[in-house]
C-alpha cells in the first residue's frame, strides 16, 4: 500500500479494499482525570466514559470500520478500591441492559475476550446473553476486553496447547505462530490494523500483546470521556497516510533499485 498523497488523505470508507483498516482497538484511558479536572468522583468520569464508549461504537460504524475492540477492564484493574472496580462492572452491566437491544437489532456481533473462571455470575450472566443475542450478526463486530490481559492471554494459550500435547493430541513440534494464535481469546480474529490509545499516555498497558505486532499506534491527547466519532475519524486519516510494510521495504525503494 503506497503513502497516499493530497486529496488521497481525505477520509474514505474502509474496510473495502485489501490493506484498508478493518480493526480498530482502543485503550480507553483517562476516565480518572477527567472526572479529577472537573472536581468530581472518579465514578463520574467512568459514567461520562460509557456515553463516549456509545458515540465511538455508533461512529465506528458509520465509518465501516469491521471491528471494534476495546479495553474496558484489565486482570491488573482488580487491584484498584473496591468501590471503583464495583462501578466499573456495574457501568459494564448497565451499558448492555441499556445497549443490547440496539446493538442486537443493527447487526453488531459482540463479543467478550478475556478470562471467564471466576467471574461473578451475574457478570457471566451479562457476557452470555450480549453473546447469544447477537450471534447470528456479521454488520459489524464490537469485541470488549474485559478481565483481559495480554499476558494472561498468551499463558492460557500457552497452558491449552501443552494441555493438548499432555493428552497426546498435538506434538511441540506441530507448534506455529497460526496455531498458536487460534489458542488466543481473539481467535480466529484478524488482529488490529490501528490501535488508538487516549489519555496523554504512550504505553500499550497489557493490551492484546500478541495481536499488536504489526498495528499502527497512534496516541491522541483526550481524556476518554471527550472522545467521540471526529476523534476516531482523525485517527483513522492519520493511520491513511501510514505506509504498512510488515518487515518488508518500501514500494518505492523496490522500484528505485530496479
Ligand atoms: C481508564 O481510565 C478506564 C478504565 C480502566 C475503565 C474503562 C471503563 C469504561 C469506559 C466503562 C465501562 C466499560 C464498558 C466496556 C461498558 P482510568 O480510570 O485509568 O483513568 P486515569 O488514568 O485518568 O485514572
Amino acid at each position: 500500500m503506497s503513502r497516499p498523497t493530497g486529496s488521497e488523505r481525505m477520509l474514505r470508507p474502509v474496510g473495502d479494499e485489501p490493506g484498508e483498516l478493518l480493526h480498530v482497538a482502543i485503550i480507553m484511558d483517562g476516565n480518572g482525570r477527567w472526572a479529577k479536572q472537573r472536581g468530581l468522583p472518579r465514578a463520574f468520569g467512568h459514567r461520562a466514559g460509557v456515553a463516549a464508549l456509545r458515540r465511538t461504537v455508533e461512529g465506528a460504524e458509520a465509518l465501516n470500520v469491521e471491528r471494534l475492540t476495546v479495553f474496558g477492564f484489565s486482570t491488573e484493574n482488580w487491584s484498584r478500591p473496591e468501590s471503583e472496580v464495583s462501578e466499573i462492572l456495574g457501568l459494564m452491566k448497565a451499558y448492555f441492559a441499556s445497549d443490547l437491544a440496539r446493538l442486537a437489532r443493527d447487526g453488531v456481533k459482540v463479543r467478550i475476550i478475556g478470562r471467564r473462571e471466576g467471574l461473578a455470575p451475574d457478570i457471566l450472566a451479562i457476557v452470555e446473553e450480549a453473546e447469544a443475542r447477537t450471534a447470528m450478526n456479521d454488520r459489524f463486530h464490537l469485541q470488549v476486553a474485559f478481565n483481559y490481559g495480554g499476558r494472561a492471554d498468551i499463558t492460557d494459550a500457552a497452558r491449552r496447547f501443552a494441555e493438548r500435547v499432555a493428552r497426546g493430541e498435538a506434538c511441540p513440534q506441530d507448534l506455529t505462530e497460526q496455531l498458536f494464535e487460534q489458542q488466543l481469546s481473539t481467535a480466529p480474529a484478524a488482529a488490529p490494523d490501528l490501535v488508538i490509545r487516549t489519555g496523554y499516555e504512550r504505553r500499550l498497558s497489557n493490551f492484546l500483546l500478541w495481536e499488536c505486532a504489526y498495528a499502527e499506534l497512534i496516541f491522541q491527547d483526550v481524556h476518554w470521556p471527550d472522545y467521540g466519532p471526529e476523534h476516531l475519524r482523525a485517527a483513522i486519516q492519520e493511520f491513511q497516510s501510514r505506509e504498512r510494510r510488515f518487515g518488508r521495504v518500501a514500494v518505492d525503494d523496490v522500484l528505485a533499485a530496479g
